[in-house]
């Protein structure tokens, strides 16, 4: 569960990213959440993945207190939590199976369990016939469902993705919003921050639409409610 009680959060004496966000996500529920540029919405991610503490109030994410959260917890957290960027992040000198074997490996996982897991996921995204390709090799579709096998490869129960349909076009984007659901449906908890007015309505989620560092709407129809 994720939950945000009266956060703010200040970069520095006068920006005010957040000005006191409350909100609750439970255990499997599938969420967007959209709002203008510098609204804050890349701010409530690196909340809830410990790179940032609040200011005030407390954020509570799968049983962590990351408002008093120790360094060496945090590992601890982010196996719970996979991280979907909209910049991919690959490594693009490892082959696709290391990119998402490596994740497993920097937690400790013995070679057993990665050697059935890597290829269980691979073959989730659909990507079971590149493991050997590096990045550069991939379109920009296949680089962010990698990204995504990566995010959900150490079984976490929660996935945030930052735009992870930014730089791809209509039909791409509709695949990876489509493979998000269906892991969701698995039931990994989904956190999806989006511009994409055309996909949130066609998946009528929750919608958690965030202004100038506050929450604005909070409804469950879809409902795209702000202009850009
Ligand atoms: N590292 C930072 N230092 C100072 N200000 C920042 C920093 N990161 C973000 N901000 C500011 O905080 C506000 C919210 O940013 P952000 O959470 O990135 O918004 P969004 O992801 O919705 O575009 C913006 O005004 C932005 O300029
Ligand atoms: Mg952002």
């Amino acid at each position: 569960m994720i939950e945000f009680t009266n956060v703010t959060k200040s970069y520095s004496v006068g920006t005010k990213a957040l000005r006191g966000v409350s909100m609750q996500i439970e255990d499997g529920e599938f969420a967007f959440l959209v709002g203008p540029s510098g609204s804050g919405k890349s701010t409530i991610i690196k909340l809830i993945t410990g790179e940032l503490k609040p200011t005030s109030g407390s954020v509570h994410v799968n049983g962590y207190s990351l408002e008093r959260i120790r360094k060496r917890e945090i590992p601890y957290l982010r196996r719970t939590v996979g991280v979907v960027f909209q910049d991919f992040r690959l490594i693009d000198n490892k082959t696709v199976y290391d990119n998402v074997a490596f994740a497993m490996r920097v937690v400790g996982t013995g070679t057993r369990e990665i050697r059935s897991r890597v290829p269980y996921v691979l073959n989730l995204v659909g990507l079971e016939h590149k493991s050997r390709r590096h990045p550069g090799e991939l379109s920009g579709g296949e680089q962010q469902r990698l990204a995504i096998a990566r995010a959900l490869v150490n079984n976490p129960s929660t996935i945030i993705a930052d735009e992870p349909t930014g730089n791809l076009d209509p039909a791409r984007s509709l695949e990876i919003m489509t493979l998000l659901q269906e892991i969701n449906n698995l039931g990994t908890t989904m956190l999806v921050v989006t511009h994409e007015q055309n996909l949130v309505e066609q998946f009528a989620n929750r919608v958690i639409t965030i202004n100038d560092g506050l929450i604005s709407s909070d409804r469950m129809d879809g409902h795209y409610d702000y202009e850009d």
